[in-house]
């Protein structure tokens, strides 16, 4: 089976592929500009945080991920380079489960044009799609705090399945959160944009980046 690190994905908009180490101006960029949307979601920071020390955090999180075939994580970049957006898919189990826990954020410049829907949406081909363009998973969740209006909707739109309620699920900003949870499977997943990228495509050169977020824990839906 060949690693995941090779995974890219082409939407109409957006370029998702591995960070790497040209992209850390892009990373920190980003991270900066999305600070004020991002904190409600993701786990609060250690005192001594900054963004470059996480961009190495993800870099280092995203090797050791592919390697050994448990965490995907992405950028997704438009064509001039921007860095739009941290999708990934987080604590891959392979055997009877193959299941992974789906993450996202957006720039927090570039929110409401429709880009996490579409991010989220490559994410979901990338899953169900088999090896070795995707990760051929059979069941994808994602765990979002009932207050998280937009990411609720983009859940409904691209057709994750509300599955109930985990109390006190993860600490979020310092406070144990309840979460909604929601799955979607292979056979319920109705497939959109189908494309698998190849490197050489926009948003694969080193052209910035920076990036943002620390997803925090992988078992929900945050980048
Ligand atoms: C959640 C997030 C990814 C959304 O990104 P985005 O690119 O703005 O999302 P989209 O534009 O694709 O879709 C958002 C949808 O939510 C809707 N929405 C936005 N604010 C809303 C609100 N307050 N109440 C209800 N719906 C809302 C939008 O109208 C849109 O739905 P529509 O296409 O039917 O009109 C972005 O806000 C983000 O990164 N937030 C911080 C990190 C985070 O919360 N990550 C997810 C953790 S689970």
């Amino acid at each position: 089976m060949r690693g995941i690190a090779a995974v890219r994905w082409r939407t109409s908009r957006l370029a998702l592929r591995a960070f790497e180490e040209g992209d850390e101006a892009e990373f920190v960029r980003v991270l900066e500009v999305s600070k004020e949307r991002w904190t409600p979601w993701v786990p609060a920071r250690p005192e001594d945080w900054s963004p470059r020390d996480q961009f190495r955090r993800e870099l280092h999180r995203s090797a050791a991920g592919a390697a050994e075939g448990t965490h995907l994580r992405l950028g997704a970049f438009l064509d001039d380079g921007r860095l739009a957006g941290l999708f990934s898919l987080n604590e891959i189990v392979r055997g009877v489960f193959q299941n992974a826990y789906a993450g996202w954020s957006v720039s927090g410049d570039l929110i409401g044009q429709g880009l996490g829907t579409e991010g989220v949406r490559a994410l979901l081909e990338i899953a169900f799609t088999p090896f070795p363009a995707g990760l051929g998973l059979h069941r994808v969740q994602a765990n979002i705090m009932p207050a998280n209006a937009p990411s609720l909707r983009i859940a409904e739109k691209v057709g994750f399945r509300r599955e109930g309620i985990a109390i006190r699920y993860l600490q979020i900003a310092g406070v144990w959160e309840d979460h909604v949870t929601f799955a979607v499977t292979a056979e319920e997943h109705e497939p959109s944009s189908r494309s698998p990228s190849t490197a050489g495509e926009p948003g694969s050169s080193s052209r910035s980046p920076s990036t943002a977020e620390e997803r925090g824990p992988s078992s929900r839906s945050l980048p």
